[in-house]
């Protein structure tokens, strides 16, 4: 047995460092998610039922980031969901790894779509190495996106089964019951410590995936050693999810926000359900996702800065974490609203 404490994102703060920069201009924050395609905007959208689709995932490319189109369709809807995202190079969808995948790789591949993210819930599996390699060997042009892992060597092991890059954080996310229900998990931000630490080539990408609430997470998860953040509740409600609008009593306007492995997604894909391993809530109408990702870049761009570095290689060398105490958890938030309860 082996016991060590980890760290989730609210247990540290990044420690203020000098700067030169004077404006958020000069600070570069993008991201390489290969040797080929590049992103000015480190943030990929989760490929969920209730988040991304052709429009959010149009929405992430023209903000320099990435949507990945969900599975939970039939293959010609994704497909057709792909082939309306209109930057070539952004094409990116989710399959699975058992049934159907090969012949949804297939479809997805022909409407242009050369980033699959190979999504399952445990991704440390001798199935994920099957289809990593089996993919690998159909076509030679493809990002394989896989996960999701929680430990240094899962991490290890999707690298040298060809992973290009690698979604790190099980049971972290805002509708995720998982560590309810099975006891297992890593918090987050520990799990970006040890992903980093992990002993393989540099170009395997480390996704921070789930538990980022705000662009202080996304600072914190880049630190950590991440090249990316996945967020799915940041951008939950808005215009660019998919989703009728719900009308609330008292007039409010809300979407639905759901984990995959939620009775209710599971009930409406599959027709039933084996697990119950995330919630199914609503989300207050929110605006534009590219509203959002403004705010979110320039939180980013701000904490660079912070750290007084011009890119985000500087921001993981100049990075000190400091563990705060629970005090100073309540003193790092807007304390006012606490006291005038
Ligand atoms: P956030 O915190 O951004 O998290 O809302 C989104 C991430 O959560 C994961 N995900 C799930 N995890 N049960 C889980 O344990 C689920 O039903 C579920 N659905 C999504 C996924 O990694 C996503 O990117």
């Amino acid at each position: 047995m082996i016991y060590k404490p980890a760290l989730a994102y609210n247990d540290v703060l990044l420690v203020p460092k000098y700067s030169d920069i004077v404006s958020r201009k000069e600070v570069d924050i993008s991201s390489a998610l290969d040797s080929t395609r590049t992103l000015r905007l480190p943030i990929i959208s989760s490929p969920m039922d209730t988040i991304t689709e052709s429009s959010m995932a149009n929405c992430m490319a023209k903000a320099g980031g990435l949507g990945v189109i969900h599975r939970y369709n039939s293959i010609e809807i994704q497909a057709q969901q792909a082939y309306q995202v209109t930057t070539p190079e952004r094409k990116a969808a989710a399959i699975g790894i058992t049934s159907d995948y090969l012949e949804r790789a297939q479809a997805l591949y022909e409407v242009g779509v050369r980033i699959l993210c190979l999504d399952v819930a445990h991704g440390h599996h001798i199935l994920m190495k099957k289809a990593i390699e089996n993919l690998k060997s159909l076509y030679s042009d493809i990002h394989v996106m896989a996960g999701n892992v929680a430990t240094q060597s899962a991490f290890e092991d999707l690298a040298s089964w060809g992973a290009d890059s690698i979604r790190c954080n099980i049971g972290g996310g805002s509708i995720c019951s998982t560590r309810i229900q099975t006891g297992h998990g890593v918090p987050g931000l520990q799990t970006i410590f040890d992903c980093f630490s992990a002993n393989v080539k540099r170009d395997v990408k480390i996704i921070a995936d789930g538990g980022i609430r705000n662009s202080g997470d996304i600072v914190k998860a880049l630190a950590a050693g991440a090249d990316f953040v996945m967020v799915g509740s940041l951008l939950a409600g808005t215009i660019e999810t998919p989703g009728d609008i719900i009308y609330a009593s008292g007039g409010s306007r809300r979407k639905i926000y759901r984990g995959m492995a939620s009775k209710e997604a599971q009930h409406e894909w599959r027709g039933r359900h084996s697990s119950n391993e995330g919630i199914s809530t609503t989300v207050p109408l929110k605006g534009t996702a590219g509203g959002i990702l403004d705010q979110l870049e320039n939180g980013i761009r701000s904490g660079l800065s912070y750290s007084g570095a011009r890119n985000l290689t500087e921001l993981q060398v100049n990075a000190d974490f400091i563990v705060q105490s629970s005090s100073g958890q309540l003193e790092s938030g807007t304390h006012i609203l606490s006291r005038n309860q």
